[in-house]
């Protein structure tokens, strides 16, 4: 969590940096700084907020100035938000400051070892123990900046992506990356430093990611210098050529990047499958997936891992890879999955799934199921992002930029992709009728059309959140397929409205959940078409006989349920097998409608960060 921006070059670096935090602040908003050079000295300013509030507090405070500079945005994890405790952080000579993402684990030790030798702290971070054991470093072995930082990096444990600069040697950032990720933008005469790239999109297209435990020293006049924190051996980095877009990653007219992901789903999801589904054809090929299908087609269990919305895709997918490849499917959070001892052996297939490719749990995850010998195969957005990296092999989703918290856009692609590859494994290892699995490809190839005809929705559904906007508690109840969907319903009017939901199996519900059904309490039931219809609509008959309030998603043209439930949101009729796909669209337009009917900040929510870099 956090976001680290850092600029050095011939520009005014303030607006470069305000702006990048801007853009970052889907990673952390409880507080915000930034630290500038301004020729003579280091002017800083930071506060306990968002990145508004900091630049409220710059232009009170400061007049920035300087083209050297770097800044902060906050996700707490030592200390508490507030003003002290943001970064940056200044060593207790004044000379060094630093911004930090991650966590320095043995700062307790190393902070007591500074205060025996006459070292002040101000704040309660694990940073400014970071920074002071740099100095202090530096002194004692009298060497330059960059070899202090190294040293010290040798000395802590934990994770981190950090920026330094030194106002007496005001030509250089010193940068490093442990488990946080760090880009490094290049341009003509300048450098950019950031937790991903959307900081200096607009200034170049050319950018290194460093890998773990590298560093580089970028210097104005000498360019970038990449080493080996363990032994200090130089790398020679690869740069890559970014294809970001800066319409990617603005509101593009809407009020929320969360509603505009929304919209973006049918066009995204067509972006997932474009070269990769050939329906007339019956062709499905995806080169990670080609690469590794002996695995796959011979793996005595696929075991996927996952957190939050892309635990919810996972469980999508134990449902399809069972059912058309008849492959067995176990679903685990990664955060359970890494201190257990689970059984995995080299016959195992593991998906790691993730949006970011940077949450920690994940990561650690997958680290134990490699030194166990599975397969792991990705599934992330972020193109060369950490997870990408990890495992052996993968698929992207090609969503795009996901900004709003609330993920969305990332469901509904993780899901596409899961389906592609189950389709393929059903294909090789005959487990589907060839029909079967025609139409499938076909109708798979229809749901962008049917999710842009789910949104049209909208302005029904803007009505029932007005209804129900100020509920305490929702339940939300589906079966098979769309158990997940539920679970994901709730979880998307939790995290941004800030109401108390559970999602439920529908049948599950006589053995709990219906002691809590009164007149208040709204039941949204995903009762589409299906294999289940007629058991579903029994539970919404349980639920009327007990006053609830049924808020029904159905498919056009359902009369049934119509008739029982108190509200209705349809959505296109799709093979029960794809609908997760489309039934998750009302679900998500009710909580945005809610959360926004509630004056939430939609995009932000209260103590989430878009990318959980911690335990
Ligand atoms: C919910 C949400 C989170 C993430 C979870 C995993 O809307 O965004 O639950 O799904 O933190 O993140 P990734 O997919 O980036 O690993």
């Amino acid at each position: 969590m956090c976001g680290i921006v850092g600029y050095i070059g011939h520009r005014d670096a303030y607006p470069i940096i305000l702006n990048g935090l801007k853009r970052l602040e889907y990673r952390g908003y409880d507080s915000a700084g930034v630290a500038l050079y301004d020729g003579t000295g280091i002017q800083m300013a930071k506060t306990k907020g968002k990145v508004a509030d900091l630049e409220a507090k710059v232009n009170a405070e400061i007049t920035p100035n300087g083209s050297l500079g770097i800044g902060h945005t906050r996700w707490a994890t030592h200390g508490v938000p507030n003003d002290i405790n943001s970064h940056p952080h200044y060593s207790n000579s004044g000379d060094l400051v630093i911004i930090h993402n991650g966590i320095i684990e043995n700062y307790g030790s190393i902070k007591k070892e500074l205060i025996n030798r006459g070292y002040t702290f101000k704040s309660d971070t694990d940073t400014e123990v970071l920074v002071n054991l740099i100095e202090e470093i530096k002194k004692k072995e009298k060497v330059k900046l960059g070899k202090a930082v190294q040293i010290a990096l040798n000395n802590v444990v934990g994770a981190y992506a950090i920026a330094v600069f030194d106002r007496n040697k005001p030509d250089e950032i010193v940068v490093a990356k442990l488990g946080s990720p760090l880009a490094i933008g290049i341009g003509e005469n300048e450098f950019f430093v950031a937790s991903d790239a959307t900081p200096f999109i607009e200034f170049t297209n050319n950018a290194i990611y460093l890998e773990d435990e590298e560093m580089a020293i970028i210097r104005l006049k000498k360019g970038v210098k990449v080493r080996k924190i363990k032994d200090d051996s130089l790398v020679d980095p690869y740069i890559q050529e970014l294809k970001l877009n800066i319409e990617q990653i603005e509101k593009g007219g809407y009020d929320h990047f969360m509603l505009k992901e929304i919209y973006e789903q049918p066009e995204v999801i067509k972006d997932t499958y474009r070269g990769r589904l050939l329906a007339k054809q019956g062709i499905i090929k995806m080169a990670g997936l080609e690469e590794n299908m002996s695995k796959f087609v011979n793996a005595n269990r696929i075991i996927i891992i996952a957190c939050g919305t892309s635990w919810h895709a996972g469980l999508v997918a134990e449902y399809i890879f069972e059912e058309w490849a008849r492959i067995p499917v176990e679903v685990e959070y990664a955060s359970e999955f890494r201190y257990r001892n689970p059984i995995i052996t080299d016959k195992d297939v593991v998906i790691a799934i993730s949006q970011s490719g940077e949450t920690a749990d994940t990561l650690a995850a997958i680290k134990l199921a490699k030194q166990k010998g599975a397969l792991v195969y990705g599934v992330c957005n972020v193109v060369g992002s950490t997870i990408s990296r990890e495992t052996h092999s993968g698929s992207y989703t090609h969503a795009g930029p996901e900004i709003g918290v609330a993920s969305t856009k990332a469901f509904t692609t993780q899901i596409t992709v899961l389906t592609m590859i189950a389709l393929r494994l059903a294909d090789v290892k005959g487990t589907m009728s060839k029909s079967d699995y025609m139409m499938h490809l076909r109708e798979l190839e229809m749901i962008p059309d049917l999710v842009a005809a789910a949104l049209k929705s909208e302005d029904k559904i803007k009505e029932i959140a007005k209804i129900f906007k100020d509920a305490s508690n929702f339940l939300y109840l589906g079966r098979g397929y769309n158990f997940p969907v539920a679970l994901e319903g709730a979880l998307k009017l939790k995290e941004i409205s800030y109401i108390h939901a559970e999602g439920y199996p529908a049948a599950e519900m006589k053995h709990g959940p219906i002691a809590l059904i009164d007149e208040q309490m709204p039941v949204v039931v995903i009762a589409v078409n299906s294999n289940h219809y007629e058991k579903v609509v029994s539970n919404i008959e349980e639920i009327k006989a007990r006053k609830g309030k049924i808020i029904a998603v159905v498919t056009e043209g359902d009369t049934v349920v119509k008739e029982l439930a108190d509200y209705v949101m349809e959505v296109p009729a799709t093979p029960e097998s794809l609908s997760p796909l489309v039934t998750t669209i009302p679900l998500q337009l009710l909580s945005y409608h809610i959360a926004v009917m509630l004056d939430k900040n939609v995009d932000q929510p209260r103590n989430l960060a878009k990318s959980v870099t911690v335990e």
